[in-house]
């Protein structure tokens, strides 16, 4: 199986079969925010702006990284830009491992940078591949190939596990890391792809140089669902399997606790008042793929809305909860916890 192939079922199948979790969610119904019914401010004059990577975003929001490698991604990834670009969100492209492999596809993250110049624009590699280099040149193209801001980093040990080509091993993944974090021309993120990351991870990525972390929790896209649908999963593995993982509000107060690290928070964040609890519960930005992938399969405009939707909701929480900015999401008694979060 060709990696240009891959990527193109994980598009077909993403947009195509239910690959939700099915009995865990993401854990923000667990809180709350305390309504201010004196806000003292007008909602026109609240502030959703926020810097990311040194650029200006219109609130804090990150298309979390799908695609690119395959000839149907272009086409994705310029619609992606431009929305963007036009929006001032920041975009993470997809894994970039089929452009180290030869240069097919390279249009296909080319023309991100060239529509999206003034965003951040976040490059992707898997654990697996930079492990087995021996110098990171190869990283450095791929920086280079976006333009990019930063350079994640994904940690995707049960995908791997469940999909029939698979990497089964990641001894050494935190040592390249290391190095990577030190010898890189730009910032590293390392982050999840829907399993989520505990304090004890994120402890350890922060003592080997790593500052921001994206959580990518558990309670939005399945990946065991996504490898079980391309009719891998090993058998009975996907079933119990399915909903593995740290819920997205769970693993963001886990890795706010570990001095040194900055959160990005994703995985199952479904509207602005759901990323507006990730600011509130410590993450400094937010991120979503699923819904941005359905609403560009929409039709024109779906995302533009989306984006637009989400934004609206997220300066409604401001708002209502008498914050000018969205720091001050995160002073004490905005967000409250009212139940215990979902298993
Ligand atoms: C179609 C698709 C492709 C993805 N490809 C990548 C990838 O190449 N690299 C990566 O780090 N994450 C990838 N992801 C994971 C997302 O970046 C994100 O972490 C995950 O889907 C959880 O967010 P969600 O619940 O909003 O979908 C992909 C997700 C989707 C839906």
């Amino acid at each position: 199986m060709t990696i240009s192939k891959r990527k193109r079922e994980h598009v077909d199948i993403a947009l195509n079969r239910d690959v939700a979790f099915r009995n865990k969610t993401s854990g923000f119904e667990a809180w709350d925010f305390v309504h201010c019914a004196l806000p003292e401010t007008a909602f026109d004059a609240v502030d959703t702006r926020v810097e990311f990577l040194g650029r200006g975003l219109s609130f804090p929001f990150m298309v979390s990284a799908m695609t690119g490698g395959f000839r149907g991604a272009a086409d994705i990834n310029r619609r992606l830009a431009e929305v963007c670009q036009a929006e001032k969100i920041a975009l993470g492209v997809g894994s970039q491992r089929q452009a180290f492999e030869n240069g097919r596809h390279l249009e296909t993250f080319r023309v991100v940078r060239r529509l999206a110049p003034d965003i951040p624009v976040v490059g992707n590699i898997g654990a697996s591949e930079i492990v087995r280099l021996t110098d990171f040149s190869p990283v450095e193209r791929m920086v280079e190939l976006v333009a990019a801001d930063a350079m994640a980093v994904h940690l995707n040990p049960l995908q791997e596990l469940l999909q029939p080509e698979g990497n089964r091993d990641f001894s050494g993944v935190l040592a390249a890391i290391g190095r990577l974090a030190a010898g890189l021309s730009v910032p590293l993120i390392v982050k999840e792809v829907g399993c989520g990351v505990s304090a004890d991870t994120a402890r350890r990525l922060v003592e080997a140089g790593v500052s921001w972390i994206d959580v990518a929790g558990a309670g939005g896209t399945s990946w065991t669902g996504i490898e079980s649908h391309r009719g891998g999963g090993r058998g009975r593995m996907a079933g119990v399997f399915w909903d593995w993982g740290i819920p997205t509000a769970e693993s963001i107060r886990m890795v706010r606790s570990v001095p040194g690290a900055a959160v990005i928070a994703s995985g199952g964040i479904r509207n602005g008042l759901e990323a507006a609890k990730a600011v509130a519960l410590g993450a400094e930005l937010c991120g979503a793929a699923m819904p941005v992938l359905k609403s560009l399969d929409a039709g024109p405009g779906g995302l533009v809305r989306l984006v637009s939707e989400w934004r609206d909701q997220f300066r409604a929480v401001l708002y209502l909860t008498g914050s000018r900015a969205c720091a001050d999401l995160r002073r004490p008694g905005v967000l409250r916890r009212t139940k215990a979060e979902a298993p």
